[in-house]
């Protein structure tokens, strides 16, 4: 099996390299040369995506592929530049989107793959007008078609987000047992999905019949509760057990909206998606990776890269906790029991 990646050296598009490698498929990757390279014997293409002349003259010089996987098409305009690049060029176009294509809204968990896409963010926006131009290339027999959601995907490579977003300092915040603030009552849902894990099911849909024409969530198989998220993470790195503070989302907003957009667009709604769609399928996707062992391997390519941030250069989160403590104190002393 001849497979293009454009990306490849990414978080997730590692995984799937490793994962193709595995079944013996001849690997080509695309991408600026800049990212690390962990991929072992791949051959490579050097250019810029976004560069649409040129990396379509590129892609015409190369190929037919038996399948295209796009890491890294976020907007209407690239996936037309894929749309001239590989129809009629290719057995199967694999895009990946996200699972911010369905709004984050649904009250029904887990989300299926026929749940209705109202997405709230320009990102999910433009990962749905993306979709919806590759399907209709499905539909129309230029292209054919394979659609994967991902949901939260760490590993060695990214980072360790925590419920306010992707702050660098979070790590390091946990190793010094500062508060971590939580929204609402910490008991929003939360699934996370290791990248080599995700990178199997990438990697057996290609070439996989029963997947042309269809979206994938591709999640992991564990639901937890933010507060228990953050408790474990700490539990994995060895830090001490972190003191939660739940402050109401509309509050951090109206505090900084700018600042916790994500919160606003993501992480205050639960985040619970159905995987079994993609297990019919693909059986070879079973995620196998422990949350714990994962975050240690995410935190310990962190520790090499120097990619985690000192609390301290962040002082926000320890000014907000103390700002709330004073109230909460104040207004114990005022409404509480006398
Ligand atoms: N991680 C998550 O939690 C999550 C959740 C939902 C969806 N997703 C989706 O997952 C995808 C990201 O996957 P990933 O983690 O494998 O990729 P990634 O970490 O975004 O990696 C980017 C890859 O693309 C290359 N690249 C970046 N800009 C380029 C350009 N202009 N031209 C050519 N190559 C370029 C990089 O190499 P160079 O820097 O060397 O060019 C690298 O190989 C996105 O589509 C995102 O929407 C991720």
């Amino acid at each position: 099996m001849n497979v293009l990646l454009i990306g490849g050296t990414g978080l997730i598009s590692t995984g799937i390299v490793k994962a193709l490698h595995t079944r013996g498929a001849a690997i080509t990757v695309f991408n600026r040369g800049q990212t690390d390279d962990r991929l072992g014997a791949v051959r490579h293409l050097t250019g810029d995506r976004n560069d649409f002349p040129a990396f379509e003259r590129a892609m015409a010089a190369t190929g037919p592929w038996d399948v295209v996987i796009d890491m890294i098409c976020f907007r209407p305009d690239q996936a037309e530049s894929d749309l001239r690049a590989f129809a009629g060029r290719c057995g199967q176009f694999i895009f990946c989107s996200t699972v911010c294509t369905y709004g984050n809204t649904q009250t029904i968990v887990p989300t299926l793959e026929t749940t209705p896409q109202t997405p709230l963010s320009a990102y999910g926006r433009d990962k749905v007008a993306c979709e919806q131009l590759f399907l209709r290339a499905h539909a129309a027999g230029k292209m054919p078609v394979t659609i994967f959601r991902p949901s939260h995907t760490y590993g060695p490579g990214g980072n360790v987000i925590n419920n306010l977003g992707w702050e660098p300092t979070f790590v390091d915040r946990l190793r010094q047992g500062r508060p971590i603030i939580v929204s609402g009552d910490g008991h929003g849902l939360w699934q996370s999905a290791y990248s080599e894990d995700v990178g199997v099911g990438f990697a057996y849909a290609a070439g996989n019949a029963k997947c042309l024409g269809e979206a994938y969530n591709i999640v992991g198989d564990e639901i937890v509760t933010w507060d228990d998220y953050t408790r474990r993470t700490a539990a994995a790195i060895d830090a001490p057990a972190p003191r939660l503070v739940h402050l109401p989302t509309d509050f951090l907003l109206a505090v900084d909206r700018p600042r916790y957009l994500a919160l606003e667009e993501i992480f205050r709604f639960h985040g619970v998606y159905s995987n079994e769609k993609l297990k019919r399928d693909v059986p070879e996707y079973r995620p196998a990776m422990p949350y714990e062992e994962g975050v240690r391997r995410t935190v310990a390519w962190m520790d090499r890269h120097q990619t985690i941030v000192s609390a301290d250069s962040d002082p926000m989160e320890d000014r907000l906790v103390a700002a709330w403590d004073k109230f909460s104190a104040e207004t114990v002393k005022v409404f509480g029991p006398k």
